[in-house]
C-alpha cells in the first residue's frame, strides 16, 4: 500500500515508527506492507520518493526540524505540493494527519477531494474535513467505490468508529456521551492534584495531547468537533459548530474544583451527540458516575443502542503511538475491504 501522508507532526511520525517497528509483524499477521512515498508538511518541507522514503532517515530529518537533512538519492524530489503528489496518482491512500483547522477544514478538505478524484482511500486523523465535509466526501467516495476512513479523529486508537460503524451495524444508536478531549481531562485531573492550569497545559502540550494551537482545546472546540464528527456518521445530521452548545473549562478555577472535591463531586468535560443536537459543557459529576474516575488523558464514550443497552468504551484519546495505532486500524480495514489497488 503507498502512501501519501500530509503532516509529519506528532500524528503522522507516530504512523511512522508504528509502520517501521511493526514492519514484520504486519507482514506475517496482516499480510500488509506499506511504503510512504511522499510527505508534505507546512513547515519541515515535502519529500516524494516512489519506492518508498526510509523512516528512520525520515524521522530523524523531522527531529532536526526540516527535510532538508533527508538523505539525496536518485528518484527524490523535493519541494513538491500535495496536490502535484496527488495528480501523479502514484499512491493508494492519502492520511491526512495534519493540523486541524475547524473554521474551514481546508486546505485538508481540498486536498481530500482532490484524492478521491485520482481514485485515492482516504484515512485521515484531521478531525476538519470529516467536522465540516463528511457529506460531500462520504457521498464522492462511494460514488467511486473508495474508502473514507477516520478511526483517528474520535478517541484515537480506541476503536470508537469502528465500534459504532462497525461492530454496532444493525443496532440503532441513540446517543453518544463521554469525555472527548484528552487535554483537558488532563488538566483537570493535574488540577484536582493541585497543579496550575498553565503547568497543566504545558504538560499535555508536551506529551503530544494538546493541538497546535491548544485555544481548540480547553475552549470546547476540539470536542465540538468530535460532536460533528459523531453527529455525521451516526446520525446522518448535518449539523454546524455554530448549531453546537459548546463552552470549555477556561472559566473552572482551582477554587472550583476544590470546591468540587468537598462536595464528593468532579468537574469533567462532557461532550453529547444526539440526533436533536449537541454540546459540550464543564459539568460537575458525582464520584460514582462512571465518568468520573475516567483520568489523566483518558477518554470515554457511552453509546446508547436500542438492542445493546449502554455500551461504554474507555481509552486513549490523544497521543504519539496511540493516534499513529488508529490509523493503522484504517489502512488494515482498507486493506481488508478494498485492497490495495
Ligand atoms: N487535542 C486532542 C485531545 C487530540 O486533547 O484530545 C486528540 O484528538
Amino acid at each position: 500500500m503507498k502512501l501519501l501522508l500530509i503532516g509529519f507532526g506528532v500524528v503522522g511520525q507516530g504512523l511512522a515508527e508504528i509502520l517501521r517497528d511493526k514492519a514484520a509483524e504486519l507482514k506475517r499477521e496482516h499480510n500488509f506492507a506499506a511504503e510512504i512515498i511522499g510527505v508534505a508538511t507546512a513547515r519541515k518541507g515535502s519529500l516524494y520518493l516512489p519506492n518508498g522514503l526510509d523512516i528512520t532517515a525520515l524521522l530523524r530529518a523531522a527531529e532536526g526540524g526540516s527535510f532538508a537533512d533527508f538523505p539525496d538519492q536518485p528518484g527524490l524530489r523535493r519541494g513538491m505540493t500535495v496536490a502535484e503528489m496527488i495528480a501523479l496518482g502514484e499512491a493508494d491512500v492519502l492520511v491526512e494527519a495534519s493540523p486541524t483547522n475547524l473554521e474551514t477544514a481546508q486546505p485538508a478538505l481540498d486536498y481530500c477531494h482532490q484524492a478521491l478524484e485520482a481514485g485515492m482511500h482516504l484515512a485521515l486523523a484531521n478531525k476538519g474535513p470529516v467536522a465540516l465535509g463528511y457529506a460531500g466526501l462520504q457521498a464522492k467516495a462511494r460514488a467511486k467505490g473508495l474508502l473514507m476512513r477516520y478511526e483517528a479523529t474520535v478517541m484515537a486508537g480506541t476503536p470508537t468508529m469502528h465500534l459504532a460503524e462497525d461492530a454496532l451495524a444493525g443496532c440503532e444508536i441513540r446517543s453518544a456521551r463521554g469525555i472527548l478531549n484528552g487535554t483537558t481531562n488532563y488538566i483537570l485531573t493535574q488540577m484536582e492534584s493541585g497543579m496550575s492550569y498553565h503547568d497543566a497545559l504545558m504538560q499535555a502540550q508536551a506529551l503530544g495531547y494538546a493541538e497546535t494551537d491548544p485555544a481548540g482545546d480547553v475552549e470546547g472546540w476540539d470536542a465540538a468537533g468530535k460532536v460533528l464528527i459523531l453527529a455525521n456518521a451516526l446520525f446522518g445530521s448535518e449539523l454546524a459548530l455554530a448549531d453546537l452548545d459548546v463552552s470549555g473549562i477556561t472559566n473552572i478555577s482551582a477554587a472550583d474544583i476544590a470546591d468540587a472535591k468537598a462536595a464528593g463531586q468532579r468537574y469533567k468535560l462532557i461532550a453529547r451527540a444526539a440526533p436533536d443536537g449537541g454540546q459540550v459543557r464543564a459539568t460537575r459529576l458525582p464520584l460514582d458516575d462512571p465518568l468520573a474516575s475516567v483520568g489523566g488523558s483518558t477518554n470515554a464514550i457511552t453509546l446508547e443502542t436500542d438492542l445493546m443497552g449502554d455500551i461504554t468504551l474507555i481509552g486513549a484519546g490523544a497521543g504519539k503511538l496511540e493516534t499513529g495505532a488508529a490509523i493503522l486500524s484504517d489502512l488494515l480495514a482498507i486493506e481488508r475491504q478494498a485492497g490495495a489497488k
